[in-house]
């Protein structure tokens, strides 16, 4: 048996996560809208598990970090001191010929990629990414709004809400996770880059002096979170943002970055972000910010590091990661390794045929399983087109029900996905060997 993992083209990918249900095109039954993407049925199983790892990690394992879910429209007032109304920009170029517009940070050499003519682009203007509406039935200036282009702002404006209802002390972190929206220049690339995603980020803050250990800390945390998950090391690496290219609010960013399929690329930002978010609001708002310190009597305005991650984009990772093509015995098999905590489904249940002897057998079986775990049950075509079905979707444990099982033994078949090696055991000891093989 040859295992050769490889490294897989985005259209595979592609093409695997709508033909099993992970992401489909939005719209699609209109042509489709570029840049947004629906997740099916096993893409959204995958996504809320990459977010629970994210959350087990940063919250529920943790005594210095609590949670936070904060509205996705707030004050346009936040923007302004945020520094996205004026800042958060990027450069925007059109080519004369064929009139498509980029970001012009993406152009190499002035060369057109659509319509490849050479010097035609437009200067370059700043172009605001966020998205603006009104609240409310009149379109008057007024009335605008934003819907927020990063989760942090709604975590530096609850700062003294949090700190005053926990009583945490520094340092501690707010954690959350939710939609973002940016009216990117260009998408694309799959589910890398689009315009409505969702973000992992928390908010740490600390005193100033404590700020770039603490970025040293967070930089070896998260990046053990990747590997931990099952992502090869191989894949990963860390790039600090040159100064000319630091966001607005940063004194230092690194960026823990994934060989996907388009080449090494940002995966998640690491960033100090110095007292930039706490003391703008605290001008902005006029509400004091600040922190007092009890022991030593000093009173500050805290520094923060932020870990901020995409769920979409861990997603795409994780999916390409796990991507295999093996061969086994003069067969190829595709096999989806990903981590037993990000499977969207755990264990299948498959009756060896629909044979009315198995089928109670097999309900039953699927009945205890499913109380614990997010479990398949499939009964339809051949045992091994099955074992081939939930090996590509990534499932851990196959648990088979034969003739054996209801004529002699009362014992059922676990097939491990990586191995491909079979168990036999007692119906009885099956919820036990799950909880040791996907917890233990
Ligand atoms: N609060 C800091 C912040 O928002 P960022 O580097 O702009 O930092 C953090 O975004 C993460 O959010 C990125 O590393 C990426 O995973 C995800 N992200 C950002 N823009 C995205 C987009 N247009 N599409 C998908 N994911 C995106």
């Amino acid at each position: 048996m040859t295992i050769e993992p490889t490294l897989t083209d985005m259209n595979t990918i592609v093409s695997l996560a709508k033909r099993r249900g992970f992401v489909f095109p939005a719209s699609e039954i209109y042509g489709g809208i570029g840049s947004s993407w629906d997740y099916g049925p096993l893409g959204v199983e995958l996504k809320r598990n990459v977010r629970d790892a994210w959350w087990r990690a940063m919250v529920q394992e943790r005594d210095d970090i609590v949670g936070l879910d904060s509205a996705i429209i707030q004050s346009p007032l936040v923007w302004e001191a945020s520094g996205h109304v004026a800042g958060f920009t990027d450069p925007l170029i059109e080519c004369r010929s064929c009139h498509r517009r980029y970001r012009a940070d993406h152009i190499e050499k002035d060369l057109c990629p659509d319509c490849g003519e050479v010097g035609q682009f437009t200067e370059a203007r700043q172009f605001n990414l966020m998205f603006k509406t009104f609240l409310g039935p009149v379109e008057e200036d007024a009335a605008v709004a934003f819907l927020r282009p990063e989760t942090a702002q709604g975590i530096f404006t609850n700062f003294e809400n949090v700190r005053t209802a926990t009583r945490k002390k520094i340092p501690f972190g707010i954690a959350q996770t939710g939609k973002s929206f940016r009216n990117e220049i260009t998408t694309g690339n799959f589910i890398f880059r689009t315009r409505e995603f969702e973000q992992m980020e928390m908010e740490y803050f600390v005193r100033p002096e404590e700020g770039f250990a603490s970025l040293e800390y967070w930089r070896t945390e998260r990046m053990r979170w990747y590997t931990d998950l099952g992502i090869n090391p191989d894949r990963l690496r860390f790039r600090q943002h040159d100064q000319d290219e630091l966001a607005h609010y940063a004194a230092a960013v690194y960026d823990i970055e994934y060989l996907f399929p388009i080449g090494w690329s940002e995966l998640e930002g690491i960033a100090y972000r110095g007292d930039f978010d706490l003391r703008q609001h605290q001008d902005s708002s006029g509400r004091k910010l600040e922190y007092f310190d009890d022991e030593r009597q000093e009173r500050f305005i805290p520094h923060v590091v932020e870990p901020a991650s995409g769920v979409d984009r861990c997603l795409l990772a994780f999916l390409v990661d796990g991507y295999t093509e093996e061969e086994v015995n003069g067969e190829s098999r595709t096999v989806l390794k990903l981590h037993r905590d990000l499977a969207p489904y755990k264990v299948a249940i498959l009756p060896l045929s629909r044979n009315q002897k198995l089928v109670p057998k097999a309900r039953e079986v699927y009945d205890i399983v499913r109380k614990r775990w997010m479990t398949d049950y499939d009964d339809s075509q051949s045992i091994g087109r099955r074992y081939r079905r939930q090996d590509e979707i990534g499932t851990p444990y196959c648990v088979t029900i034969d003739f054996q099982t209801v004529e002699e033994d009362d014992a059922v078949t676990v097939r491990d996905r990586d191995t491909m090696e079979q168990v036999r055991v007692p119906i009885a000891e099956l919820g036990a060997l799950l909880e040791d093989h996907l917890t233990g």
